[in-house]
């Protein structure tokens, strides 16, 4: 597996394996064990997913050291501000069952967000949490935050795949040394992404699958890709994307797929209403 390095000298995995939307009490366990057997060493989770315990779980059964896997989690809102947010990082600690957790996100823009962040910062100071970041931050969210952040952020996950390529973010983010994270990298399973005839043709050539053309695309746009699968096969062949390399001329062509557009937009008032509604607990 090959490491990115983030703005604060620490190095993340390239390529992580998500768990959103697999249940908990079994599912994530089997999916995460079987990840890490497959080879990754990275795993995203979140607080607003329920599954933490079921992913720290899974890393302790696999037998592999806890110092040799990069986990992520995220703060979920209804745990923004200082207090509520000291509070949501020791639950997360106890759910993975861990003692330091290598990143922890607030995972999305909305109520007391620096109080939030304050809370972040100070677990870094105390080593509960190794490094922090953002997600669904776009350009005039960024603006709104950032001076009210003395810790800067490592990444911001946001949604990222050839259709959505974020580049008015992108600019920015790398501007301040903020690492992109790729959530959707395969467009949560789009078909007229996966079915592209630019991508299909580039699957030939190389004789890997249209997931991987996809993801090595990614990895050579320097952003950390998520993916899900549930299905082995495909789950091993989305880290098996090292051994061969895109030429500037593809890259180019993939990049000319870009729509502007994302299918998420963390600016609108419905989705905020919507986001800030939703309770969770493990
Ligand atoms: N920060 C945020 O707000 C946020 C939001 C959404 C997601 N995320 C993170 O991003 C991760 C990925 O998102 P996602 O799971 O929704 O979308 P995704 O990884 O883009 O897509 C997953 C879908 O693609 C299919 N797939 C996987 N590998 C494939 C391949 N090689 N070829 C063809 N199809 C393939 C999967 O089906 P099978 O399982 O059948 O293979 C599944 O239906 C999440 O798990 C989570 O960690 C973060």
């Amino acid at each position: 597996m090959e490491n990115f390095t983030l703005n604060n000298n620490t190095t993340i995995p390239a390529v992580g394996f998500g768990v959103f939307q697999i249940p908990n009490d079994g599912p994530t366990y089997d999916a995460t064990l079987a990840a890490l057997k497959a080879g990754y060493r990275h795993i995203d989770t979140a607080a607003g997913y329920m599954n933490e315990s079921d992913v720290g779980k899974a890393i302790v059964d696999s037998g592999i050291e806890r110092s040799e896997i990069f986990i992520t989690s995220k703060l979920w809102v209804q745990d923004h501000g200082y207090e509520n947010a000291k509070i949501g990082i020791e639950n997360s600690l106890r759910l993975l069952g861990v003692d330091y957790i290598d990143l922890y996100l607030l995972h999305q823009p909305y109520g007391d967000y620096l109080g939030a962040w304050k809370a972040l910062e100070e677990a870094v100071a105390k080593g509960k949490i190794r490094s922090i970041g953002i997600s669904n931050i776009t350009v005039n969210l960024w603006n709104k935050f950032k001076d009210g952040m003395n810790l800067m952020p490592v990444v911001n996950q946001v949604e990222f795949n050839p259709f959505t390529q974020q580049k008015e973010l992108r600019k920015v983010m790398a501007e301040n040394d903020i690492r992109l994270e790729a959530w959707y990298p395969l467009g949560h399973g789009n078909k007229d992404l996966l079915e592209n005839k630019i991508i299909v043709d580039l699957a030939e050539k190389y004789n890997k699958n249209v997931g991987q053309i996809i993801l090595r695309w990614i990895y050579q746009e320097g952003v950390v890709s998520l993916p899900k699968s549930t299905n082995p096969e495909r789950m091993k062949g989305n880290i098996d994307i090292f051994d061969f390399a895109l030429n500037d001329d593809e890259m180019k062509a993939i990049e000319g797929l870009d729509t502007g557009k994302a299918s998420h937009n963390p600016e609108d008032p419905a989705v905020e209403q919507r986001l800030m509604g939703m309770k969770i607990h493990e």
